[in-house]
């Protein structure tokens, strides 16, 4: 598993669906959805574009667990986020249900982003 490719290529899906969902809320001068838009460019795009060049530049850091644990934990915490915000957000979920999901994913996010913070103060 190339991790740096991965994030880059994935990272660039995220970019088109960000760019076109910014593209739709300029064409219909509706904002509700920007911080899906910004988080979907954010988290998806630039994190993860950061990450593939960072592990290219440092490709040692990504022979270990927790590189792998990272990868995993931002790639369904952040999926799972931004589904569900966009659900929140379109009036498509209910609150109840946000209340129960959103953590979780948030939870997941954070892990990785944990585990890229120890790999980093171990092996950068
Ligand atoms: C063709 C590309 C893009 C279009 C058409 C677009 C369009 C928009 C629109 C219409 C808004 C809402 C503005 C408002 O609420 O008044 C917005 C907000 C935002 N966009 Fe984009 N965007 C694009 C690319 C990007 C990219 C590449 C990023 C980040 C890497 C980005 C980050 C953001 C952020 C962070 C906000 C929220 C700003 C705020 O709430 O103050 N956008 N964008
Ligand atoms: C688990 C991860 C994250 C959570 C739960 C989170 C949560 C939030 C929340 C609740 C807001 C306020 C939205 C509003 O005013 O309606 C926000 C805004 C924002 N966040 Fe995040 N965030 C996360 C990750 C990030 C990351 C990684 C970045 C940048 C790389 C980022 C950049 C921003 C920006 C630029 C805004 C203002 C844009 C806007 O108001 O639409 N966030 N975030």
């Amino acid at each position: 598993m190339n991790i740096s490719r991965l994030y880059l290529v994935i990272g660039s899906l995220y970019l088109i669906v960000g760019i076109v969902l910014g593209m739709y809320m300029g064409g219909k001068q509706d904002f509700t959805l920007a911080p899906v838009h910004a988080h979907i460019n954010l988290l998806g795009f630039t994190l993860m574009t950061l990450f593939g060049i960072a592990y290219r530049v440092m490709p040692h850091m990504a022979d270990n667990m927790l590189a792998k644990v990272q990868f995993w934990a931002h790639q369904i915490g952040g999926l799972v986020l931004l589904i569900g915000l966009f659900l929140l957000m379109s009036g498509r979920m209910p609150e109840s249900t946000a209340a129960m999901v959103m953590p979780l994913s948030e939870m997941l996010v954070f892990v990785g982003m944990a585990a890229w913070a120890v790999n980093l103060f171990r092996n950068a």
